[in-house]
């Protein structure tokens, strides 16, 4: 078949460097620390089958019919009232059921954004979130990052540089970084959305996931006035194939939300939502998202401990509070892109920080995911990772050429 012609805007949407590298770090020879993958056995399987079969056996011609867009009446309910617990009062009606927080993100830059239009990120950010404001035709200004999140204190520069008409971040336990936006911060964002009414994004798929520190409220909660759009899902804490995902804002917004997904995909499975809405009424989803903080809390210290262990003097590396990630920085100006295709060699990967910056990237970071590996393998593999750099290191071996083939093609 012949290819088609496609749209001026498809080459400003580059394909996910992450997506690529993962191409290779399927491999099941490879030991990956790359991809965002939750543990697969802390998916709660049995239960989510047996909630399928009771929707099938008693509301299956309702499960199998279109539905509304807005979705699942008692699931919005249920996720309001968690929301609550979480500190952000929000009726039903103010949530709006997404294919994933993923579509959360495109739907608010599908109404909120004209091409040209400047969108604030954090440096670096989440890398789909960029692709997604790219494919809007945005432009992008940037706020750098420390061990606290986004350095709020530059924003207000920022906003009266570049008039943005939106911010995007993940305040807590970041993807890629692993930090999480101090209380003051927050505070100081909230009031600047709401001095200059410039709408922001606060995506949280992780915060749930805490395991250390104290708990934070959502930036969303902490100031009425200003216009905040809040995100979050069911893929870290039940499981990402379900596809379910939620956001939350003012009645408007919400609408208008709405009317941009009817036309992206009428509305999210109805199967889906239906199930966990049914096993929602019995399971203990507190106890459940303990068990997995738990045990990501292992792992994250495992990892800790192993780079202690292995990692060269020079090398640092973030020690997120929750979450999936941390976020390491080589010394020597060693470029982890350079780093991959040794890593590779070692049968150990992870993701090159580059590609999560929107402009002027530092080179010399990489992301770490720590989920997805138990403790052993984690040790394991971080060793591996230090053997590469220690023999990256040696300059011969780092003016080595290269082969193709284990090089993933964006890198
Ligand atoms: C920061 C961030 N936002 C959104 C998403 C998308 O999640 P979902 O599976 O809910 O679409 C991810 C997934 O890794 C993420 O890290």
């Amino acid at each position: 078949m012949r290819s088609a012609t496609l749209s001026r805007r498809m080459n400003r949407i580059k394909a996910s460097a992450i997506r690529e590298i993962l191409k290779v770090t399927e491999r099941p020879d490879i030991l990956s620390f790359a991809g965002g993958l939750p543990a697969p056995e802390a998916f709660p399987i049995a239960e989510l089958a047996r909630a399928h079969a009771e929707t099938f056996d008693r509301e299956g011609a309702a499960a199998l019919q279109y539905s509304t867009t807005e979705g699942f009446a008692p699931l919005r309910a249920w996720i309001a009232e968690r929301m609550r617990k979480r500190g952000l009062a929000a009726t039903p009606e103010q949530v709006l059921i997404t294919t994933g927080s993923q579509q959360g993100i495109d739907l608010v830059a599908k109404v909120l954004l004209d091409p040209g239009d400047v969108v604030v990120v954090e440096s670096p950010s989440y890398l789909a979130a960029l692709q997604v404001f790219e494919g809007y035709e945005a432009g992008f200004a940037t706020v750098g990052s420390d061990e606290h999140g986004m350095r709020v204190d530059q924003l207000e520069r920022v906003l009266r540089r570049s008039k943005p008409k939106l911010v995007y971040l993940v305040p807590t336990f970041q993807n890629p970084k692993g930090t999480t936006l101090a209380l003051e911060r927050r505070e100081q964002l909230a009031r600047l959305a709401a001095e200059h009414g410039v709408p922001v994004l606060e995506d949280d798929p992780y915060g749930e996931l805490r395991f250390s520190g104290a708990e934070l409220p959502p930036v969303a909660a902490l100031e009425r006035r200003a216009p905040i759009i809040y995100l979050s899902t069911f893929s870290k804490t039940l499981a990402p194939g379900l596809r379910i995902g939620w956001a939350v804002g003012a009645a408007e917004t919400v609408r208008a939300l709405t009317v941009a997904k009817q036309a992206a995909d009428l509305h999210t499975s109805s199967i889906a939502q239906r199930a966990v809405a049914r096993m929602l009424e019995s399971f203990d989803y507190p106890a459940h998202v303990s068990r997995i903080r738990a045990l990501y809390g292992e792992r994250r210290d495992a990892m800790l401990d192993a780079l202690a262990r292995e990692f060269p003097v020079g090398a640092t590396w973030t020690r997120p509070e929750g979450g999936l990630f941390l976020w390491v920085c080589l010394p020597g100006g060693v470029d982890a892109a350079q780093l991959l295709p040794q890593a590779l060699r070692e049968h150990v990967a992870f993701v090159p920080g580059a590609p999560f910056f929107a402009r002027a990237p530092d080179r010399s970071c990489l992301r770490l995911n720590f989920s997805n590996q138990p403790p052993e393998l984690i040790a394991e593999g971080i060793r591996r990772l230090a053997a590469a750099l220690a023999r990256i290191r040696q300059a011969d071996v780092a003016a080595e050429p290269v082969a193709r083939s284990v090089l993933p093609q964006t890198a």
